[in-house]
């Protein structure tokens, strides 16, 4: 039903590895991805209601919940469905989940520095178009 398993191991170590490089410093990855999101699509900042560093935090919750569990997301896909339901709710369309592709490449980009490449890009816009796909299966 669901892609995930399109997923390759090589591509998922990758961005496992990468991910816990960032992790540490999720508040600044969020920080730098909403105001990089932002600058290149200004439309989308009236979407977002509440408070910016709580939906940060929110939103990298969500990315570990999804890293944590990159051999099983079948298990999540109800879980990432219901997220996608709610998007459509926030006024989210299919185009917007590109801008927000680039800007999170950006952010990955931003904090891993010589830990980033095109091998690592690669990987990390597999899982997100993974989830994106899932989200707006719903
Ligand atoms: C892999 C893709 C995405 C993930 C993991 C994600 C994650 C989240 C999470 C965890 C929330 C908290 C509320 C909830 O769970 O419903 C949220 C809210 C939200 N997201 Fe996303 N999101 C994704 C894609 C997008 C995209 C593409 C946009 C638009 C550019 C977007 C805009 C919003 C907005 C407007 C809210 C509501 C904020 C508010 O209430 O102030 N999200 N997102």
């Amino acid at each position: 039903m669901t892609n995930t398993v399109a997923i390759t191991p090589y591509n998922k170590k990758l961005v496992r590895a990468t991910f816990w490089m960032v992790e540490p410093k999720a508040d600044e990855a969020a920080e730098i991805f909403y105001t990089k999101l932002f600058e290149m699509s200004p439309e989308l900042r009236p979407l977002f209601k509440g408070n910016m560093r709580d939906q940060g935090k929110r939103m990298m919750e969500m990315l570990s919940t999804v890293v944590k569990g990159l051999n099983t997301l079948d298990v999540l896909a109800p879980l990432v469905r219901s997220m996608g339901r709610r998007h459509v709710n926030y006024g989210i369309k299919t185009e917007h989940y590109n801008m927000a592709a680039a800007a999170l490449m950006y952010s990955l980009k931003e904090e891993l520095q010589e830990n980033w490449n095109e091998e690592v890009e690669s990987a990390w816009l597999e899982v997100y178009q993974t989830v994106s796909d899932i989200m707006q299966s719903a």
